[in-house]
């Protein structure tokens, strides 16, 4: 299966998720999304709350003792504060990675938008290096888009 075929599928899941699941549909997002993508090793959603980002729906291995990380900490402060996806090939090159779990080696993080500002981010965590690229991002921007919506 090509990898951008699989992700438009994903989308349509996404919207009848998301239509479906009502307050619930963060949570079944970042379910669907895990158990869909094996690279996906860990997935989370964080939300802005004043100068932090706070840890909402999560899936995988373990929890991460990461639940509160001010913006412009981490990758996932430096997305929030640039408003721009990060993608780390390889976290152990990267200084401002805050390690969560030994198995990590790469790691991306999107920005979710609503009206013009970040209000959250989707932050995956993958097991090999150069787990991510351009189609991940381009999928997982449109996945942001909709989260916006549904929050
Ligand atoms: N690695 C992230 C912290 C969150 S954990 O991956 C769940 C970072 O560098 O911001």
């Amino acid at each position: 299966m090509k990898a951008a075929a699989g992700f438009e599928q994903a989308l349509d899941e996404i919207d009848a998720l998301i239509a479906r699941n009502g307050v619930a549909a963060a949570q079944a997002v970042v379910e669907y999304l895990h158990d869909r993508f094996p690279h996906y090793a860990w997935i989370g959603i964080y939300w802005v709350e004043g100068r932090d980002l706070i840890l909402g729906a999560w899936k995988g291995p373990e929890a991460t003792e990461h639940t509160r990380i001010p913006i412009g900490t981490g990758v996932c402060g430096a997305a929030a504060a640039s408003g721009k996806t990060e993608i780390v090939a390889d976290v152990s090159q990267d200084p401002r990675y805050l390690a969560c779990f030994p198995d990590t080696r790469s790691e991306i993080v999107v920005p979710i938008f609503h009206e013009g500002r970040v209000v959250g981010e989707i932050d995956i965590d993958g097991n090999r290096i150069g787990a991510f690229g351009p189609d991940d991002q381009r999928f997982l921007e449109r996945v942001a888009a909709r989260l916006a919506r549904a929050r």
